[in-house]
């Protein structure tokens, strides 16, 4: 998989992220209103899993999110042997309700299906997570589902509901290049354009 890019929208900076994230990373996602609302950001969490997190890839596409200089949370999608890739966005409280996390995912769906090759994007849930469902209809996918997945910060495991953004409506939503002018650096031209810049 490529090497995960700078990306800019108009508020913030997306950049890889780097083992010099953990300290920060553990003040925003160990809280307990963060994880909980996630599948995998287990509670407490430790600088180690942190460290440990920083350093593996595995088919995941990863972007810190920056707000003033300062990370704020992270959006990513991970691609496991297909071409269908799964969303995620969490941000630190202090930055919730600002329109922050739209913004980033707006960024990583557009590069997802620009650079990605990807069929569909997929994500999911919480159903007590109506901030999150919201967020998904704003960002164009469609509720096709219900599952039961496991929160390891809550130890159980809590309805979701089941979210899908097909590349053909996402062509039409966020205006993307056909996949030859990405190939040939359409992308860059897009996030200039949705940066303002
Ligand atoms: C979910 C989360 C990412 C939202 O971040 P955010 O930057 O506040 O989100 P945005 O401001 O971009 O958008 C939130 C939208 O949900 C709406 N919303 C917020 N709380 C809501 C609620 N209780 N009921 C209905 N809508 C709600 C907001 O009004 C906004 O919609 P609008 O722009 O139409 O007004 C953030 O709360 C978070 O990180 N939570 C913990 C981790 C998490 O839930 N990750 C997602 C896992 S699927």
């Amino acid at each position: 998989m490529a090497q995960t890019p700078v990306l800019n929208t108009a508020r913030l900076t997306l950049r890889p992220f780097r083992l010099g994230d953990a300290s920060r990373f553990v003040g925003l996602a160990g809280d307990l209103a963060v994880a909980r609302m996630t599948s995998d950001i287990p509670h407490p969490l430790y600088i180690w899993q942190c460290r440990r997190w920083l350093r593996q890839a595995r088919g995941e596409v990863r972007f810190a999110v920056e707000h003033q200089g300062e990370l704020i949370g992270g959006v990513g999608y991970f691609c496991h042997r297909s071409r269908v890739g799964e969303l995620g966005f969490w941000l630190g409280q202090d930055y919730w309700g600002k329109g922050f996390a739209t913004e980033a995912s707006r960024a990583v769906v557009t590069y997802a299906f620009t650079t990605g090759h990807l069929d569909a994007l997929t994500s999911a849930n919480f159903i007590d997570n109506p901030a999150s469902a919201r967020i998904l209809t704003k960002l164009g996918f469609t509720a096709n589902g219900r599952m039961r997945t496991q929160s390891i910060a809550r130890g159980h495991e809590i309805d979701c509901t089941t979210w899908r953004l097909e590349r053909e409506a996402a062509q039409v939503i966020y205006r993307l290049p056909q996949p030859s002018a990405a190939a040939a650096g359409g992308w860059m031209r897009l996030f200039a354009r949705i940066s303002g810049r």
